[in-house]
């Protein structure tokens, strides 16, 4: 292995493009599909508060961490934790950070696609007006219609597949940051276009505050628990992603004026945090001022985007035009995060001596394999059920609930414990000192406490007979609950998080 610590996959052209990556990176269904839909079902603001919270007490400090790791490293999340755990003196089996990393990518990326394939049909069912004025039997019928559709759905799923990999092919700069250069701006604009049409909606005031107007006695403990296992799917962490990303990122740049300047790990990955929850935000009040002003349901759940949603755009002026931008713009989200998904396993074949062409194809034919479990869960294999989950469900579960914050826990716990102090503070490059012992407090205490908290909770879920699953709709908690992430939550939420009853 070669022991300087230039990055075979290439460098990002700036800082910027790097922000562009990883923001395209985290801004994707979590935050146009899952965000509206989690902030419905748990209540509206009190759910937007404590997802913000934990944006900035557990997302930012462990995303800061694994693009530091990754700059530190270098290689594909696999190889990075190696190196590191050389460097620093400890076990190599650290490097399974990286590995469960990369399987983690690979199990999400299976089943992301399927959901891709859906954006894209939606595209094409709003393009064709196919649903203009239908009702709401129509509309809900061309939605379970889909996914009955096993070879639709089969489609939609390759055809994600195909356009993920055709960029990750490429390569890091061949590839993704051409793609993220031209698909970032477009999601940009598509959101302000989209957001000053829903400026204009009766149903604005109604939205605003409705994700605003903070009410505590709306806070659960599982909404509490929901925004923080969001907050780290949403920021892409966990999984190596941003940790590959956090490689290919450069260490100076040079001004206009000629002088090298080192960059800032802290501020660069807060602009991305910054702009993913603006993105969410921005996304609720694009979608409930629709659902407001065409009096519908906010907590309709993960039909939100693909039947609530078109049914509006059904319904109002210009709906084919704005339901076509719309799901234009989350086409592009999804496309630009599942090829994040899917660069840290792809990176590690390419360091195995692949061409990245043949590795990318290889990654994506055995995910699109995969992923015909996760297709067919909706349709054919939908009454194929493991722990009351379909295949789908459960790799979600998998994934999402148990993988994502295991890796977080890892990366923080080495960041915050293992690495040399020394070398932590000289790759984040932060200007000040104070704000450094506060991320190096935030990743080796709280995150690591709140992530085990999490944890448990997902066990306890996984594990609890079906009758005791957590309610779509919040128990309502009477006493205030603000400083529930680091002790396990009492009074009358179904049960206590990790105590198994
Ligand atoms: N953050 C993306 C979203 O919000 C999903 C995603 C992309 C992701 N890369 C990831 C999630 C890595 C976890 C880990 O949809």
């Amino acid at each position: 292995m070669a022991n300087e610590n230039k990055p075979i996959h290439g460098v990002w052209g700036s800082r910027w493009v790097f922000i562009l990556a990883a923001a395209g990176s985290a801004v994707g269904l979590g935050n146009i599909w899952k965000f509206p839909y989690m902030t419905g079902a748990n209540g509206g603001a009190a759910f937007v508060m404590m997802y913000l919270l934990c944006i900035v007490a557990v997302g930012v400090p462990i995303m800061v961490a694994e693009v530091m790791l990754g700059r530190r490293g270098g290689m594909s999340p696999v190889n990075s934790m190696l190196r590191l755990a050389r460097d620093n003196g400890v076990n190599s089996r650290w490097a399974g950070v990286g590995a469960l990393g990369a399987l983690s990518g690979f199990l999400l990326l299976s089943f992301y696609t399927v959901i891709g394939g859906w954006t894209l049909f939606y595209v094409w069912e709003m393009v064709s007006g196919a649903l203009v004025h239908a009702s709401a039997t129509e509309v809900q019928g061309a939605f379970d219609g889909m996914m009955a559709n096993v070879w639709l759905v089969l489609g939609g799923h390759t055809a994600f597949m195909a356009m993920t990999m055709f960029v990750v092919g490429c390569g890091v700069i061949h590839g993704i940051e051409r793609a993220v250069r031209i698909l970032m701006p477009l999601l940009f604009v598509l959101l302000a276009v989209l957001f000053g049409y829903a400026l204009t909606s009766d149903g604005f005031d109604d939205a605003v505050r409705y994700m605003f107007a903070f009410d505590i006695a709306k806070l659960s403990g599982a909404s509490v628990l929901a925004a923080v296992g969001h907050s780290f799917f949403t920021l892409s962490i966990g999984l190596g992603a941003i940790m590959a990303y956090g490689a290919y990122m450069p260490r100076e740049v040079v001004t206009r004026s000629g002088q090298r300047k080192p960059v800032s790990i802290g501020s660069t990955v807060l602009a991305v945090a910054a702009l993913d929850t603006l993105v969410a935000l921005v996304a609720g009040m694009i979608i409930f001022p629709i659902v407001f002003a065409n009096g519908l349901a906010p907590g309709e759940g993960p039909g939100l985007l693909f039947v609530t949603l078109p049914l509006a755009f059904a319904e109002m002026p210009l709906g084919m035009l704005f339901g076509t931008l719309f799901f234009v713009l989350v086409v592009c989200a999804a496309w630009t995060s599942s090829i994040s998904i899917a660069e840290p396993p792809v990176a590690w074949l390419v360091e195995k001596g692949f061409s990245r062409p043949k590795a990318a194809i290889l990654i994506g034919l055995l995910a699109w394999t995969l992923g015909i479990g996760s297709a067919l869960s909706f349709n054919v294999l939908s009454d194929y059920t493991l722990f009351g989950k379909t295949f789908f469900g459960l790799m979600d579960f998998l994934t999402i609930n148990i993988m994502l914050p295991v890796g977080g826990l890892l990366i923080a716990i080495f960041a915050g414990w293992i690495m040399k102090e020394t070398q932590a503070r000289k790759e984040l490059a932060m200007k000040s000192f104070g704000l450094y012992m506060v991320w190096r407090a935030m990743v080796r205490v709280f995150a690591p406490l709140a992530l085990m908290l999490v944890f448990a909770f997902s066990l306890w879920q996984a594990l609890a007979p079906a009758g005791d699953a957590v309610p779509a709709e919040p128990v309502v908690d009477e006493a205030p609950v603000a400083p529930q992430a680091e002790r396990p939550v009492e009074g009358d939420v179904p049960a206590a998080a990790g105590v198994p009853e």
